[in-house]
């Protein structure tokens, strides 16, 4: 049934307990997302997704689902929910939600009886082991630190959870989990939504033999579990299922998040015969300034990774699979702060830019994260007190607490480079209160630079980063080269200027970005043959020998006979 249209789409992604608040409770709900929508429009993105918005304890901010088919209550009503997809759909803007069936919350029902009995109906949609004199049934460390497994007394038993062990892992072998799962996705299709953006899908299928995992350090003294779990023996099979019982019955976009993919599993997820997922988000590229400790590390990326990685994975998918475009999401820190420059309004704002020329030139969907196109920065608050995430804490009661391998001031810094919260800081709307986030207090405090880099200041005005999103969107619906051409890297190696280009029947697009603060020597050889046209620049004019710090351009070339054509 499917159409394709998420090929072209721009896809804005929401995390509404950050976007905009209604009721002055200091958390963004429906509503406000509903008051929004015209920005949105404007803006010109055609899809929105939402992470969480389902009934939740809230350990990991909506992550931990205790009831799949109610809203939390923080957020509003089913009835907001579903004007909030009405209003939507009236300006032909799409909703995909986040679908979180990894795991669900230890509130969910399903977990609350699978605990109470070995033979309870519900026991074997979860993963239960017996542990071994006590311990565990195997190292496994979850990717929230500690051990994976958590003991329950009621039993004797240990359940799997890869994030928190508010968040146990659902037993997708149980195929009356799937068939579970299968209808709450329709009943959510029936109402209307556009689609899926599926939580560490790359996780459901275990290895059933459960064996130890590699002790790298990485996960303290606890083993590995990636290679048993990631990319498991039945995740195709499953997701083949899932695509026969419900996904080839509606023209909707999935995305499925798969942490620790290859571009060769990327091409089975995304196989262009249609028969599991659209695209799948990789994650090598924001994992290239990540140190032994992950993501708690000072690190800086080279450009020379950033070149290498992207250029593998628009190669690999090429005519193959499809790629989804990122930069942010509520996990990663502020593009501009990580990959650009946020040290000066100028270098803020031409980096802001450089960034969103070389993503949206690219092939594959591109997603803008909440705020990203106001080019919204990394708080660096000065107190972890300010860090919230579950991640955040859990990192530090091991690498600080319990291991001793960084000092409290280490650990802040990395928290403030490369920390989850980075991108849950309220969206700026206004140079008003807690940026026009909220008449209340925050959840979280308010990025405060808020009164020089908000919506209100951008929005209308040609030379703002917003504008520039603006362009790039529509350019994006204006030329097929964009969704179509291959990509060809034409400098590699470089460590300032990313150099690549798009080819398309007789056409070419010529993108150039210099990531440094210096000029960079970027000789254009201009082949008399063709008409040379700027499609986008983030400088006034076009010098044909340098690129100015932080300079981007994109060109776009048609050989000169196809004129007359
Ligand atoms: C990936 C989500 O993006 C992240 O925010 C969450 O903590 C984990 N999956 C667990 O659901």
């Amino acid at each position: 049934m499917s159409t394709n249209w998420w090929k072209k789409a721009v896809v804005y992604q929401i995390y509404p307990r950050s976007f905009c608040d209604s009721n002055g409770d200091g958390i963004g709900d429906l509503n406000g997302i509903t008051g929004r929508l015209d920005y949105l429009k404007t803006l010109g993105v055609d899809v929105l997704w939402l992470s969480p918005v389902y009934q939740s304890p809230n350990a990991d901010n909506g992550y931990d689902i205790s009831d799949y088919r109610a809203i939390m209550k923080d957020f509003g009503t089913m009835e907001d929910f579903e004007r909030l997809l009405c209003e939507a759909h009236k300006r032909g803007l799409r909703i995909v939600m986040d679908l979180v069936v990894n795991h669900t919350s230890d509130e969910h029902a399903w977990f609350r009886e699978s605990r109470k009995s070995e033979n309870n109906p519900y026991r074997d949609y979860y993963i239960w082991k017996k542990g071994k004199d006590s311990k565990p049934p195997n190292n496994w460390g979850s990717w929230f630190y500690g051990s994976a497994w958590e003991y329950d007394q009621q039993t004797d038993s240990h359940y799997l959870h890869i994030f928190s062990k508010k968040q146990p892992d659902l037993n997708w072998e149980n195929p009356k989990v799937r068939r579970e799962i299968y209808d709450m996705m329709t009943w959510w299709l029936e109402k209307g939504v556009d689609g899926f953006r599926m939580d560490v899908i790359s996780l459901i299928s275990k290895n059933q033999r459960f064996p130890d995992g590699q002790v790298t350090g990485a996960y303290g003294e606890y083993g590995d579990l990636t290679p048993y779990c990631e990319n498991g023996p039945r995740v195709h099979e499953y997701l083949q299922e899932m695509n026969r019982e419900v996904l080839s019955r509606y023209d909707i976009m999935t995305v499925g998040e798969t942490p620790n993919a290859t571009v060769e599993e990327a091409a089975r997820y995304t196989n262009a015969a249609g028969t599991e997922l659209n695209m799948v988000f990789q994650f090598e590229h924001v994992a290239i300034d990540h140190g032994p400790y992950g993501k708690y590390t000072e690190n800086r990326f080279r450009l020379s990774d950033l070149i290498r990685v992207m250029s593998k994975w628009q190669e690999g998918l090429s005519g193959v699979g499809w790629n989804s475009l990122y930069w942010e999401n509520h996990d990663q820190p502020r593009s501009v702060s990580r990959f650009g420059n946020a040290s000066t309004p100028f270098l803020w704002e031409k980096s802001a830019k450089m960034l969103a020329t070389c993503l949206h030139m690219l092939q594959g969907t591109p997603y803008i994260y909440q705020g990203q196109e106001l080019g919204m920065t990394n708080p660096n608050f000065s107190s972890l007190e300010d860090y919230p995430d579950i991640d955040a804490r859990q990192a530090y009661e091991l690498l600080v607490k319990a291991q001793r391998k960084m000092s409290e001031e280490e650990f802040l810094r990395c928290v403030q480079n490369l920390g989850r919260d980075n991108g849950r800081t309220p969206m700026q709307w206004s140079g008003q209160k807690n940026g026009g986030f909220t008449a209340g207090e925050p959840w979280i405090k308010v990025n405060p630079n808020y009164q020089r880099i908000n919506a209100q200041n951008q929005v209308g005005r040609p030379d703002s980063v917003f504008s520039y999103y603006q362009r790039l969107i529509r350019l994006r619906k204006t030329y097929e080269i964009i969704t179509e051409g291959t990509y060809e890297l034409l400098d590699s190696g470089s460590n300032t200027v990313w150099a690549y280009q798009r080819v398309w029947n007789r056409e070419r697009l010529l993108v150039l970005a210099n990531f440094s603060d210096q000029e960079a020597c970027c000789p254009l050889a201009k082949n008399p043959e063709v008409t040379r046209q700027i499609l986008i620049s983030n400088y006034d004019d076009v010098k044909s020998e340098t690129l100015r710090p932080y300079e981007a351009v994109a060109f776009y070339e048609r050989e000169r006979a196809d004129e007359n054509i």
